[in-house]
């Protein structure tokens, strides 16, 4: 293949170059296209067709259901890997060795306190408050806590600010959760490990001695993992579009968690509960919500299924439908929400509407049934996707600012009025 692309306008022929990854993906290159072609842009609503970005980060195939974190496939990170490694593979570029591990945690211990006037914001919520939209305030108020601004050309400085987020998120997330059981708020302990810490933090109830169950906290390391990222999706693409004007990271993170809150996007676990409970509801009527899910004239999707890019199996989901399983007969839940969403995903996979679209069940389907098994309140499921996307939007925003990326603005093409003079009220 040729490294251009060549463009006929009118009479008029133009070249651009061609880019290609190390995964084979070819771009056409356009940042001389508005130039040389005297002001033609491109226009594509959604970025279906659009790259937005080079990034080492992660790579996907929606086509062959591949999902790779820094090259290492995500079946094998599942299986082996802890959450801490795999953030730091995300952030740092590899899997880190004993002692890079080692200092990565000691260091994130060190910043795990939040000043405690973050409580008077909390305490300002009224309980009916949505968790997402407590931690996105609370996360960019972090940065009112932690005013100095990080020199992006410092490589300790941006260390600095990666433990702190990756100390403190962990204790807002906590705070939100605790906040929406009407728990008092607690820190855990330093002596135990990252995610063991988070469950501490979490679930831990004032007159008792909080004990990890194991197969809880296996779940919970291995959700997380396949959560931490997923290249240029709606959330990522706002943190790095709002740090791109430089903002901090807090700031940028607390974007991404308002895109994240999104019913289409990571609002999406806690929508599959809540129509998988309304089916139940229904006396599992999953024929009915089908021809719902099909029915153009009306606006419920079936949640949960179809993805921007993955057209065949979202890998993600077959790993946790496996695990949903294990981990209910581990706990001995008996869940018919389970058995309603395996049916409603038998019966979708030969509908000809669902075939014909590829619309598949995605990572969204089945994590909330995990999460309601660990007893995390159905309110609380996106903020657990967000706790997972940590380090893959911290990932993103570092490559973003150390690559020296333009402010991100798009173009447009307008479709409004002409030009017309100013009309005194009097006379409109
Ligand atoms: C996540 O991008 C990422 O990587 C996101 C994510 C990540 O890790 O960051 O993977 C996490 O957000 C997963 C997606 C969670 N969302 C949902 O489960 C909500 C339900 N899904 C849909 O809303 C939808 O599938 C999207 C938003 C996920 C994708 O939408 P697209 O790519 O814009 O596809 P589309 O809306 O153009 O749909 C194509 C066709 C349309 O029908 P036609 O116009 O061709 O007749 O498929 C239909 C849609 O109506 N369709 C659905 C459907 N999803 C798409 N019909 C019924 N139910 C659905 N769920």
């Amino acid at each position: 293949m040729s490294d251009i692309a060549k463009l006929q306008i009118g009479d008029k022929s133009y070249e651009l170059p061609l880019i290609k990854g190390t995964e084979n993906e070819v771009a056409i290159d356009i940042k001389s296209l508005r130039g040389s072609t005297n002001g033609i842009i491109t226009l594509d609503p959604g970025f279906k067709n659009t790259g937005s970005c080079e990034s080492a980060i992660t790579f996907l195939d929606g086509e062959k259901g591949i999902l790779r974190y820094r090259g290492y496939p995500i079946e094998q990170l599942a299986e082996n890997a802890s959450f801490l490694e795999v953030s730091y593979a995300l952030i740092f570029g590899d899997l880190p060795t004993k002692e890079q591990l080692d200092k990565f945690h000691a260091d994130i211990k060190e910043m795990s306190v939040v000043d405690d006037d973050v409580k008077k914001i909390l305490d300002a919520f009224p309980k009916s408050a949505h968790p997402m939209g407590i931690l996105s305030s609370l996360t960019s108020a972090l940065t009112a806590f932690n005013p100095s601004s990080v020199n992006t050309d410092s490589e300790e400085q941006v260390y600095k600010a990666v433990v702190k987020i990756m100390g403190k998120f962990p204790v807002l997330v906590a705070y939100t959760m605790r906040k929406k059981l009407g728990l008092p708020l607690n820190y855990g302990s330093t002596s135990l490990g990252y995610v063991d810490n988070m469950l501490k933090m979490m679930f831990e109830k004032p007159n008792e001695d909080y004990s990890i169950n194991p197969v809880i906290k296996n779940a919970l390391d291995k959700l997380l993992i396949l959560h931490a990222d997923h290249e240029q999706n709606c959330s990522t693409s706002t943190v790095r579009i709002a740090g791109s004007s430089h903002v901090g990271l807090f700031a940028s993170l607390s974007t991404g968690i308002s895109a994240l809150w999104g019913p289409l996007h990571g609002g999406a676990n806690q929508a599959v509960l809540e129509m998988l409970e309304a089916i139940k509801e229904d006396g599992g009527d999953t024929k009915k919500y089908m021809a719902k899910a099909k029915d153009k004239s009306d606006p419920f999707r079936l949640m949960g299924f179809g993805h921007r890019v993955y057209k065949n199996f979202d890998p993600r989901a077959k790993i946790i439908k496996k695990a949903a399983d294990e981990v209910l007969t581990q706990l001995g839940v008996e869940d018919p929400i389970l058995e309603i969403a395996k049916g409603l995903e038998k019966e979708a996979l030969s509908d000809p509407y669902f075939v014909e679209r590829k619309l598949y069940p995605n990572v969204d389907f089945y994590s909330g049934i995990i999460y309601r098994a660990m007893g995390i309140p159905v309110e609380m499921f996106t903020v657990m996707f967000a706790l997972g996307r940590l380090p893959g939007w911290i990932a993103q925003w570092k490559e973003m600012r150390s690559r020296k990326e333009p402010i991100g603005r798009p173009r447009q093409i307008y479709i409004g009025e002409n030009e017309r003079p100013f009309v005194t009220i009097d006379k409109r």
